[in-house]
């Protein structure tokens, strides 16, 4: 019988334990967690609800015929406009609302730099310079077109 109540005195231990591990979970988890799966549902309206801040690719084109005519037979067919523009979405939809960014010619060698610095850590084919070297005090852009890099 002294065994019993030792083990008794352990069993209400855990219930008191659980019950308030259930009562902590029930204030803490949000209320629409669990409703279409194991995560909190109302963070997809939340996110659906934030301005859109990229415009993509066939945004541009319309109204930028030239650079995209140019880009899309160039090496830098794979490169979206706003990788180099930043984000346009607000622009695209009325240009006058903003004037997109463009890389100034005194910032442009740290710009293309970014990509084509010399670094072991790419690809051997991938075209690289090394900027303190190649060409040093003149805009990459002077000798190569960033729409149409030759
Ligand atoms: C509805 C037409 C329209 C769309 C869509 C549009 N633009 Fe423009 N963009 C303009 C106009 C108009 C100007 C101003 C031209 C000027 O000031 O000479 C401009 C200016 C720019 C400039 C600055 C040019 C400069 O000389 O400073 C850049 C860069 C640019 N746009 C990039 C983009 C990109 C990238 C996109 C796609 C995300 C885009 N635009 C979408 C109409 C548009
Ligand atoms: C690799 C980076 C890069 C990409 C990708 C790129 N641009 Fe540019 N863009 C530049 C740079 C750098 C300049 C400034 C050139 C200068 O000042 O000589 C520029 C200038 C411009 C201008 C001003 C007019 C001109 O031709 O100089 C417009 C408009 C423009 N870009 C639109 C676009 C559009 C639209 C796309 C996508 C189809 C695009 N750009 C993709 C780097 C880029
Ligand atoms: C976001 C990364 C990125 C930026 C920024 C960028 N490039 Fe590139 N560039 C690339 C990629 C990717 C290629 C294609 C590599 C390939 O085809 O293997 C390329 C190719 C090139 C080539 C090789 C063309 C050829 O035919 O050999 C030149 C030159 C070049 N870029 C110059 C520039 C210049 C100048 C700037 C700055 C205005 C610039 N790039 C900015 C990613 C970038
Ligand atoms: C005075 C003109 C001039 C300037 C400025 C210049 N380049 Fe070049 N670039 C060339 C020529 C010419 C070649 C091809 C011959 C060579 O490899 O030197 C070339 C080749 C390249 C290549 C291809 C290398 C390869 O392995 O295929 C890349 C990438 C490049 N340049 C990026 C840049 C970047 C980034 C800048 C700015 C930091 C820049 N260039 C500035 C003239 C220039």
């Amino acid at each position: 019988m002294k065994d019993i109540r030792h083990l008794l005195h352990v069993a209400a231990a855990f219930v008191v334990v659980i019950i308030g591990f259930l009562i902590a979970r029930h204030l803490v988890v949000p209320k629409s967690f669990g409703r279409i799966g194991h995560y909190r549902a109302d963070a997809v309206d939340e996110i659906k609800a934030l301005p859109l801040r990229y415009a993509g690719e066939q945004a541009c084109a319309p109204c930028h015929r030239a650079q995209a005519k140019a880009k899309a037979s160039s090496r830098h067919k794979g490169i979206r406009c706003e990788s180099c523009h930043g984000a346009l979405q607000a622009h695209a939809e009325a240009p006058s609302s903003l004037k997109p960014a463009k890389p100034k010619e005194g910032e442009m060698r740290a710009f293309c730099a970014r990509c084509h610095e010399k670094n072991l850590s790419r690809p051997a084919k991938f075209p690289q310079v090394d900027p303190r070297e190649h060409n040093p005090g003149v805009a990459c852009s002077q000798c190569h077109p960033p729409h149409q890099p030759k």
